[in-house]
């Protein structure tokens, strides 16, 4: 979930002073390395992740950079271009009730690290691999790290992720851990989870740790097995247009909580440990166990696993034209069965099917954020301007157009 405050008032001020904010002019240790690691977009799988389903993200040519020196103490202290201050921590008081702000994205990665090996055995990080149980933090050196993201906050598209996901890969390195990219995206869901509060699925970080150009990542959330699957996207002409619609609701949280709620009242009513188990022959079943409301919710879960799967089978067999139809009928599902779109989604949806998108759909958690959809290279620029001119038609808030591609996922840059 996007709960970072904004990056622009940072640069702004940087700006204003005549001085860009950077490592240096924060920090005195020497810089030792820099890493990065991406946003997302996700192409199909909305809301399956915690219900051990099947997410087909990719990563975004977005990315959340830090850059980091070896401290010859115990702290852990991070600036950035989102605010004025330096925040710190020991690495020896790692504990989530006192870490708040952007800083816990950074701090609760340490933290989810330091109890690593008494989760080891939780089916996320069992499911992942790699030896967490053998993670030691009591004698690695302190950190000094400094962040600078081109990522959209709010859009989205995981700017949380990528942050944390900087951090996850530039902290294993420096401290010599041995953690897979399955296990460290189980590590920054944890963090996420507990550290920031927000109670979301494993998809952004896998995305932003495993994602490859011009790919995306088909994950099955209950065993972890990821396929990076080619999606053939440059060869076809394709591109995915992302519409930041900068509707933020205040319910965003509340809402997918909820959602998340129904889904597991509707697994337990219909005697399964997860949605996942779940197949479409079930749903007539399940329409005369559930109420309507459940019942949908269930729906939308149900048949978006089959989405996905249809989407894989689709891209391998047809090409990555044959899937509009399915991110269509995604969109659908969620606007009326899981009910997590806003009229700005809708529209966006909408107009861009009817300026010649292949397909497209509202991506991520819902209740504001951005629509996506597959277009053309050559329909890219008539789709953006309807969507902008619908919108102005409608007296929405003018949103953001612009292309995204699929791109690699977090690495070291220097
Ligand atoms: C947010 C969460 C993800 C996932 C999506 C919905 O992005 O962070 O874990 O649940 O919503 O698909």
């Amino acid at each position: 979930m996007d709960t970072t405050p904004d990056t622009a008032g940072g640069a702004a001020r940087a700006a204003e002073t005549g001085h860009a904010r950077d490592f240096a002019s924060v920090f005195d240790t020497p810089v030792t390395g820099r890493w990065s690691a991406p946003g997302r977009a996700n192409l199909i799988g909305e809301h399956t992740d915690y219900n051990d389903g099947f997410v087909f993200p990719f990563a975004i040519d977005r990315r959340t950079v830090v850059t980091v020196g070896v401290r010859d103490d115990r702290l852990l202290r991070v600036a950035s271009t989102f605010d004025e201050s330096v925040h710190e921590i020991s690495l020896d008081e790692l504990d989530p009730a006192r870490m708040d702000g952007w800083s816990a994205y950074v701090f609760g990665i340490a933290w989810a690290l330091s109890i690593a090996p008494t989760h080891a055995a939780s089916p996320s990080f069992a499911a992942a691999g790699g030896d967490l149980s053998t993670i030691d933090l009591s004698s690695v050196p302190g950190l000094d790290l400094f962040v600078t993201s081109d990522v959209p906050i709010g859009a989205g598209l995981s700017s949380s992720a990528a942050l944390e996901c900087s951090v996850a890969v530039a902290m294993t390195e420096l401290w010599g851990l041995d953690v897979n990219r399955a296990a460290l995206a189980a590590v920054g869901q944890l963090s996420e989870n507990e550290a920031v509060g927000a109670p979301t699925g494993i998809m952004d970080q896998s995305a932003s740790l495993l994602g490859q150009a011009d790919s995306a990542v088909f994950l099955d959330c209950r065993s972890l097995d990821a396929d990076v699957v080619d999606l053939g996207f440059d060869a076809a002409g394709l591109e995915i247009l992302v519409v930041d619609t900068h509707v933020e609701h205040a319910h965003a949280t509340g809402g997918y909580v909820e959602r998340r709620t129904s889904c597991e009242r509707g697994a337990e009513a219909l005697g399964v440990s997860s949605l996942r188990d779940l197949d479409v022959d079930d749903l007539a079943r399940a329409a005369e166990v559930l109420d309507d409301e459940t019942f949908r919710r269930v729906r939308h879960v149900v048949t978006e696993n089959q989405r996905v799967l249809d989407t894989v089978r689709t891209l391998r067999t047809e090409g990555a034209v044959a899937i509009g139809a399915l991110l269509d009928a995604s969109h659908v599902s969620m606007r009326d069965d899981f009910e997590i779109s806003v009229p700005e989604l809708d529209l966006a949806v909408s107009t861009a099917q009817a300026a010649g998108a292949v397909g497209a759909r509202m991506t991520g958690g819902g209740f504001g954020g951005s629509a996506i959809a597959l277009v053309r290279s050559a329909d890219r620029d008539a789709v953006a301007s309807a969507v902008t001119a619908a919108f102005a038609e409608a007296g929405f808030t003018a949103p953001t157009v612009f292309t995204v591609h699929p791109a690699e996922g977090a690495r070291r840059d220097a």
